[in-house]
């Protein structure tokens, strides 16, 4: 039996070696904890060991994972993972490069390379309020991701990158983010309230001296001009970011650029993966199937009585057996369940390739995990 196959005829459709292997950008979204982090490393590990220069870009890695990749107290840097041979007779091995993504980071770089000078820049980032936004994790992530991918690519260092995207209910939220941000940056709200047109202080300005004054005396600090200053070099950076936006949009769309989505063998993951697609069939993007994670498979057709009877043997103990053998029923029962819900996922409208992963039996937190992983991620390589 094929590591992907199931008795009952619930098979993998999707085989990532030739839909990856011309692949520039594989980006990997789905629900929170359904194993995008994994996947997106054990597809990593199986590009470089079919010799590609891979580099995994990675959100928040559970903690042993990091530090087994050397991703310990390194943010933002590349690290490479050592990589020995997967057979002695020497597959050939390309590169696996890990990094770690650091939103406060990527826009410090941002800053530096879109302001007018290196001063406006120091400007910026020593300013109270841009330390407070760059800092806070929830909604940059999603635009430092796609920034920091682009970054990777423009390297030339790498064949193909990875981008593990943070859980985000709605894929388009870190799609759209470059292109939320140019929008903001651009509108005329911002403009108003920076630049109006006749020389004065803006609205934010005019009149807000009283105020300030007061915040000023009641905090110590001098907030509002921070803020005035923070939107006023950001507003000034506005087309440098709309022409990132660009690129990142024509990234998304380029043939090279894949999408995969993984779910849990659960039905709201499902449901939840099914509505993520719908979003992207409107979109200039390459969807090329869903990863169901930590399936329980096991072998249905065997007949329950001769189990038993194989666990008495080998057992000696008829006590223990008839445990085994219920515990074994159970194993047999959460696979039917599975196999169940993934032929009625399929037979829904919008069938998809789907490629069946099936619960490892421990948790994947090292190279050696990611390389049995691997063999079920390509498992046409056998
Ligand atoms: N096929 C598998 N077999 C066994 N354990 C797995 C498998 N896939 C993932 N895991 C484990 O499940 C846990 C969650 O996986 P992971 O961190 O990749 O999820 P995630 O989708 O990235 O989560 P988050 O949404 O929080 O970023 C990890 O401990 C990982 O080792
Ligand atoms: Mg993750």
């Amino acid at each position: 039996m094929s590591a992907g196959a199931a008795p009952d005829g619930v098979t993998s459709t999707l085989d990532l070696d030739s839909t990856l292997g011309d692949a520039r950008v594989v980006v990997l979204a789905g629900g929170g904890g359904v194993g995008k982090t994994t996947t997106a490393a054990g597809i990593g590990l199986g590009l470089a060991r079919r010799g590609r220069r891979v580099c995994v870009l990675t959100i928040d890695p559970a903690r042993r994972l990091a530090d087994a990749l050397g991703l310990q107290g390194v943010a933002d840097e590349p690290v490479q993972v050592p990589l020995e041979p997967s057979a002695p007779d020497g597959d050939t091995v390309g590169e696996l490069w890990v990094v770690m993504l650091d939103a406060k980071s990527t826009w410090d770089g941002l800053i530096r390379q879109y302001a007018d000078s290196p001063e406006a820049a120091e400007k910026v980032l020593q300013n109270r309020v841009y330390k407070e936004f760059s800092g806070a994790v929830a909604g940059t992530q999603e635009y430092t991701a796609v920034e920091k991918l682009h970054e990777l690519l423009a390297s030339g260092r790498w064949d193909v990158v990875l981008l593990d995207t943070p859980p985000t209910r709605n894929a388009l939220d870190f799609l759209d983010a470059p292109q939320r941000l140019h929008a903001f940056l651009d509108s005329r709200a911002l403009q108003l309230l920076l630049k109006p047109a006749s020389g004065g202080l803006g609205l934010l300005g005019r009149g807000a001296g009283v105020f300030t004054g007061l915040l000023k005396r009641a905090l110590g600090v001098d907030l509002l001009s921070d803020l005035m200053e923070f939107f006023g070099v950001l507003g000034g950076m506005s087309q440098g970011f709309g022409q990132r936006a660009r690129a990142v949009q024509a990234l998304m769309a380029e043939p090279r650029t894949v999408f995969l989505l993984v779910a849990a063998p659960h039905p709201e993951s499902l449901e939840e993966a099914a509505a993520f697609r719908a979003t992207l069939s409107g979109r200039d993007i390459h969807y090329a199937g869903l990863v169901v994670n930590r399936l329980t498979r096991a072998v249905l057709h065997e007949d329950e009585a001769a189990v038993r009877g194989a666990l008495e043997d080998a057992l000696d103990d008829a006590d223990l057996a008839g445990r085994a053998a219920g515990l074994h029923e159970r194993v047999r029962g959460q696979a039917r369940h599975d196999d169940a819900l993934i032929a009625a996922h399929l037979a829904a409208p919008g069938h998809e390739p789907v490629l069946l992963v099936p619960q490892l039996a421990e948790d994947v937190h090292d190279v050696p995990g990611l390389d049995r992983l691997t063999e079920h991620l390509f498992p046409a390589a056998g």
